[in-house]
Formats: structure tokens, C-alpha cells, sequence
């Protein structure tokens, strides 16, 4: 890849913690949203993936995952396709077991780690009893001279989140993260399904290049010409680039999440390497 073709690209950040923390109703608070209203038993089942303006106008892509004990496979996966992670723990609770389990996937996976203390705004919060608890695993909070960047959050009020937000920002920007929109796309599945009515869907994060429709692309053992792609809001999109996740129509089946993505050259090229892929 050559230096000259390299752009800066939005960081992608994904929200891990225990069960219950808040880490949908922060990402609601963020995107203006209500996802936490919709979901079964108030638990999320599967990784959301939204692309988001600060108010000072930067983009961000956040992977939003599960924090019930059953979904380890889908925060595993989620830590390795993330820049920065977001550990959310309730300041009126405790580091809890999927509190650590987040930490070390992201730490597995090499990527920094911010703290939001969330649920400041409950009277029976104690930030000072987490930070603890954190420190006993070795995550010192620079507040208390360590190296972890944290920040006091509200997912109801919204304290605080501003400055969250300016701090993922700032970790991302020591990154220096890039990526080339010219190239063919290349980028990791997400989650597929069959959707009754539109066929294979699968949520996909393009990671380098820009994917279009028309492009033959080749995921795990599935193949097709993309249809459609839409965002989050189910508005259609011509084509994605870098650190954007869509929903893609076209494959041939549906691939597993964590399976690469690439744009072939040619339809029976793609299809030829699905189906030796499939044979084993
Ligand atoms: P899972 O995805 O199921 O692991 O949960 P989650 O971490 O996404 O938590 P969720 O956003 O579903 O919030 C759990 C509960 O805590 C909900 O009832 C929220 O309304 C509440 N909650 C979340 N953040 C705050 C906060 O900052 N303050 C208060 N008071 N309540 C909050
Ligand atoms: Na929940
Ligand atoms: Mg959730």
C-alpha cells in the first residue's frame, strides 16, 4: 500500500461490559436513539453497529455488544475488529465477571481501553469503590496516576458523555488510523442471517477500500454481487468506505461472523474458492 493513498479513517470503537451497565442506553444517549426500549427482557442479543457524528463533527463507528455471560464468542469478536474499547461499568454496582472478560478481550486484542463509570446520576453510585476494584486488576485510571483514560457518564442525563466522546478522540488520534477508500473493500462480517423477505443479509464492518454495488464479493465460503446495502436505518446506500458498517443483500448464503471479506475481480473466480471452501 502506498503512503500517498492512505486516509484518515473513523475509529471503531466497541462498548463491552457486564450485563446490564448500560451500554446500549449510552450508545441510545449518543445516537439519539431508543434500541434499549425494543429489546426482549432488556438484555441485547446480538452486536449493533452504527456509524455516529460527534458534535464537534468527527465520525465514529461503535460495535455495540452483549453483556450477558452467553454471548463471550460475539465480545471476542467484537474486541478484534475495534480500535479503542469502552469498558462500561456501573458506578452503582461492581467490576463484575463480564467486566473482566471484556477487559481481557480487549487487552487479547491489543486495543486501548477507556472506562465510562456509568450511572453516576444514581444516588447510590461510588466511582471511588470501581476505580478500586479496577486498580486491583491493574487498570490505574490516570485520575489516580495510572495510564487507562476514564470519565464519570450518565446514560439518562447525559453527564459527562460529551467528554467520553473527546477522549475516544483523543485515544484514537495517537493511533493514527488509516485506511485507503480507492482500493477494493476488504472487511470482516459482523453477523448474517436469511431474511424472509430480502434473502442473505449480513451486517458487515468495511474495514479498507470502498465497497460498491455491483462489486463480487467473496465472504468466508459465500459469495454474490452485492444488491443492496443500507445502513443501520435501513437507508440505502450506494457504497461504504472505510470504518462503515452496512447491511449488505446478494450473497449466496450466509457467512459466519468473524469470516474476512473480499472484493473479487471476477463472479467465477469468487465462486469457485467459495465452493472449495465449503468442501472442507
Ligand atoms: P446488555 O446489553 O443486556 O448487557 O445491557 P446494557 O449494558 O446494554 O444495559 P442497558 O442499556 O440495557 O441498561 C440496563 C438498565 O440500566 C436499563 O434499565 C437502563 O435504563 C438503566 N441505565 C443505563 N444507564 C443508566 C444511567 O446512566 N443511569 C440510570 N439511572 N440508569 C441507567
Ligand atoms: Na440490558
Ligand atoms: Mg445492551
Amino acid at each position: 500500500e502506498n503512503e500517498e493513498d492512505l486516509e484518515e479513517r473513523a475509529p471503531v470503537v466497541t462498548i463491552m461490559g457486564h450485563v446490564d451497565h448500560g451500554k446500549t442506553s449510552l450508545l441510545d444517549y449518543i445516537r439519539r436513539a431508543n434500541v434499549t426500549a425494543g429489546e426482549a427482557g432488556g438484555i441485547t442479543q446480538h452486536i449493533g453497529a452504527y456509524k455516529v457524528k460527534t458534535e464537534s463533527g468527527r465520525t465514529i463507528t461503535f460495535l455495540d455488544t452483549p453483556g450477558h455471560e452467553a454471548f463471550t464468542a460475539m465480545r471476542a469478536r467484537g474486541a478484534k475488529v475495534t480500535d479503542v474499547v469502552i469498558i462500561v461499568v456501573a458506578a452503582d454496582d461492581s467490576v463484575m465477571p463480564q467486566t473482566k472478560e471484556a477487559i481481557n478481550h480487549a487487552q487479547a486484542a491489543g486495543a486501548p481501553i477507556i472506562i465510562a463509570l456509568n450511572k453516576i446520576d444514581k444516588p447510590t453510585a461510588n466511582p471511588d469503590k470501581v476505580r478500586e476494584e479496577l486498580a486491583q486488576m491493574n487498570i490505574l485510571v490516570e485520575e489516580w496516576g495510572g495510564k487507562y483514560q476514564s470519565q464519570e457518564v450518565s446514560a439518562k442525563t447525559g453527564l459527562g458523555i460529551a467528554d467520553l466522546l473527546e477522549k475516544v478522540l483523543l485515544e484514537a488520534e495517537l493511533l493514527e488510523l488509516k485506511a485507503n477508500p480507492e482500493r477494493q473493500a476488504i472487511g470482516t462480517v459482523i453477523e448474517a442471517s436469511l431474511d424472509k423477505g430480502r434473502g442473505y443479509v449480513a451486517t458487515v464492518l468495511v474495514q479498507t477500500g470502498t465497497l460498491q454495488i455491483g462489486d463480487v464479493v467473496l465472504a468466508g465460503s459465500h459469495f454474490g454481487r452485492v444488491k443492496a446495502m443500507t445502513d443501520h436505518r435501513g437507508k440505502k446506500m450506494k457504497e461504504a468506505g472505510p470504518s462503515t458498517p452496512i447491511q449488505l443483500l446478494g450473497l449466496d448464503g450466509a457467512p459466519q461472523a468473524g469470516d474476512k471479506f473480499v472484493v473479487m475481480d471476477s463472479e467465477r473466480e469468487a465462486r469457485e474458492i467459495a465452493s472449495n471452501r465449503s468442501q472442507v
